[in-house]
């Protein structure tokens, strides 16, 4: 990678702390973020709305990374976020975000998760089906109250990349239909119900999307949705959700986007479309997940145990592996790795970093360029901050790694490691 920040002692670091002292206090595997990268992506983000002078929200997709801490920190700098279950919703909560600003999504969202979202009376509820239009009506009719809910369609767009990710396209499992006509069903369903208050549309194409081109075609179809819905309901929107899926850097090879580009082209297609449509402009909302959090984040493990077959494998095993970090199992999603107690030493090994869980499929990094490593080494994998510790798991009985924020040169716990004792607090025997 072409920017390896180091110390005297020649060690990675991050956010300015030695990743070998952070072993040393914390224990491996670590996930160590780098807060400052946060923040800064944070700040293209908005900036790029501020420039272009539009009302927005930008609303943190939290199933990226819910951490109570993290959301303190996307709080703290104005954010709103993104729950899509009971519990994220409690984690929101307990880290201040206020209501107000926690939108939810979902498929299938529980009664019991919507009655929660209606008593803490959160900012808005994306309506993705009839099912939970029906639901929520008769919550809202038992505890004779309102919410303000966003109308979540699929406008049939094949977002270019993975298709587990893919989520815009006409065959998704994610919201109303729009050329059956569902959009519009339920659109006239909910502005005809007065507990239910329409916001607007949302629409989510995808995931780790390198290009704005999607979102300006997601842009097109809203709008002249919004277009159509208007000249039939007199539907005038207040917000526009374009959803998240902005790409993030895994590997050197990966180029997505950057933050400002993305908002600057969908901006100009929104700008340009709403004065053709002569609609009122609404406020532009982008849920971020993965761009805000992935390449902050970097998992650091322990080297252990070694199996080398001249000409056949070579193998470095580290002491974690998919229980913490899934995305190449599921995905044969790409990681770099990084010598962290010499990262600059040359690098005259190829080998594949596997983990310590009872799969062949537990690899971490194929083809990793390194240095010869021996057992205690420390090896950070980059760009493990999305997705990782939220998909983590106890496969094989092992606990759950301890993950840290660091910025100025400080550290600190923002989730301990799970203890044996922590593992088997569920477990009641015979
Ligand atoms: N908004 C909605 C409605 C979504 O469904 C998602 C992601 C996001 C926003 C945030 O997308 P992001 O900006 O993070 O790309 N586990 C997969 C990713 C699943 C994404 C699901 N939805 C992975 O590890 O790649």
């Amino acid at each position: 990678s072409d920017e390896i920040a180091t110390n005297e002692a020649g060690h990675l670091t991050i956010g300015g702390v030695d990743t070998l002292e952070l072993v040393s206090k914390y224990g491996s595997p670590l996930i160590a973020y780098d807060v400052s990268k946060i923040k800064s992506q944070i700040n293209h983000f908005k900036q790029a709305f501020i420039d272009a002078d539009v009302p927005y929200r930008v609303t943190y997709a939290s199933k990226a990374f819910s951490a109570v801490a993290m959301y303190q920190l996307v709080a703290g700098e104005g954010l709103g976020c993104d729950v899509v279950s009971g519990g994220e919703l409690v984690a929101a909560l307990k880290g201040g975000m206020p209501a107000k600003r926690i939108e939810f999504h979902g498929n299938n969202k529980l009664p019991v998760e919507l009655e929660m979202a209606v008593d803490a009376q959160i900012g808005c509820i994306v309506v993705d089906n009839f099912q939970e239009i029906a639901f929520l009506n008769k919550i809202l009719k038992e505890k004779d109250t309102t919410i303000s809910v966003v109308v979540r369609v699929a406008p049939g767009i094949e977002a270019e990349t993975h298709k587990y990710i893919s989520t815009g396209q006409e065959n998704s499992k994610f919201g109303f239909d729009v050329h059956s006509g569902q959009a519009k069903k339920a659109l006239k369903e909910l502005i005809d119900n007065p507990r239910m208050n329409v916001l607007g549309v949302h629409c989510h194409i995808g995931s780790q999307i390198f290009a704005a081109r999607g979102f300006v075609m997601a842009v097109d179809k809203m709008v002249s949705l919004l277009k159509q819905w208007n000249e039939e309901f007199g539907f005038s929107a207040k917000l526009l959700n374009l959803g998240g899926g902005f790409g993030a850097r895994y590997v050197d090879s990966d180029q997505p986007s950057p933050a400002e580009d993305f908002v600057e082209q969908i901006i100009a297609e929104v700008k340009k479309k709403i004065s053709e449509a002569n609609l009122e402009f609404p406020e532009i909302w982008i849920e971020p997940g993965r761009s805000l959090a992935a390449e902050a984040g970097t998992t650091l493990y322990t080297v252990g145990s070694r199996k080398d077959v001249e000409g056949v494998c070579h193998f470095v095993s580290v002491d974690g592996g998919m229980g913490d970090n899934i995305r190449p199992a599921l995905y044969q999603a790409k990681y770099a790795a990084i010598l962290a107690n010499k990262p600059h030493a040359l690098k005259e090994q190829i080998v594949t970093v596997v983990g310590k869980y009872c799969e062949s499929g537990d690899i971490l990094v194929k083809d990793a360029l390194l240095p010869i490593t021996h057992p205690g080494d420390t090896l950070a994998v980059p760009s493990t901050g999305a997705y990782g510790y939220t998909m983590a798991s106890n496969y094989n009985r092992n606990p759950r790694p301890a993950v840290v924020f660091c910025e100025n040169g400080e550290s600190k716990l923002i989730i301990r490691r799970e203890t044996y004792e922590d593992l088997l607090n569920y477990d009641l025997g015979l």
